[in-house]
């Protein structure tokens, strides 16, 4: 066990763990943050996603010992009792079926659009590729992620203008 601080949505937790401990374990568990899901495991199905130091990171396979940097999590994406963008776009869109991957989904595509705005079709579909969804959302997840940035973009230019994905 380790005295090992961690600062996750904008707090900052001193806790006495394992340092090999999977991160996801550590805010499940010991945070009861239960945006991100255990999947598979193995960082290969993405519900676990977090973003750290603005890269979109499989927190089961993330030791604690390797987090240097704040984590948030699908929790700290509203900002003072609104949704984000992403957040908001999903709704709209109505993209879940059972939810299970959504967590991932949406991490992902904040930490995309943070980088690359205006993101093509086919950049969002590299991008998402390998979050996975067993109920077959990924159309909609697209749309989402249009309607987002094109939200993003016009809180950015103060527009009031309708989105439209
Ligand atoms: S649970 Fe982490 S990638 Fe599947
Ligand atoms: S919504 Fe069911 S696994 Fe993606």
């Amino acid at each position: 066990m380790s005295n090992i601080t961690l600062k996750v949505n904008g707090k900052t937790h001193a806790l006495d763990l394992d340092p090999a401990t999977p991160l996801l374990y550590v805010l499940r568990n010991d945070l009861a943050l239960r945006g991100p899901r255990f999947g598979c495991g193995l960082g290969q199905c993405g519900a676990c996603t977090v973003i750290i130091n603005g890269v979109a990171t499989r927190s089961c396979i993330t030791p604690l010992s390797s987090v240097k940097n704040e984590i948030t999590t699908l929790e700290g994406l509203a900002k003072n009792g609104k949704l984000h963008p992403v957040q908001q776009a999903w709704i709209d869109e109505q993209v879940p079926q059972c939810g299970f991957c959504q967590n991932g989904q949406i991490m992902t595509a904040k930490a995309m659009l943070d980088k690359t705005p205006h993101p093509t079709d086919s950049q969002i579909r590299q991008t998402m590729a390998t979050t996975l969804c067993r109920c077959m959302t990924y159309y909609r997840v697209q749309l989402a992620i249009k309607r987002a940035a094109k939200m993003i973009a016009s809180n950015l230019t103060g527009s009031k203008k309708e989105v439209t994905a």
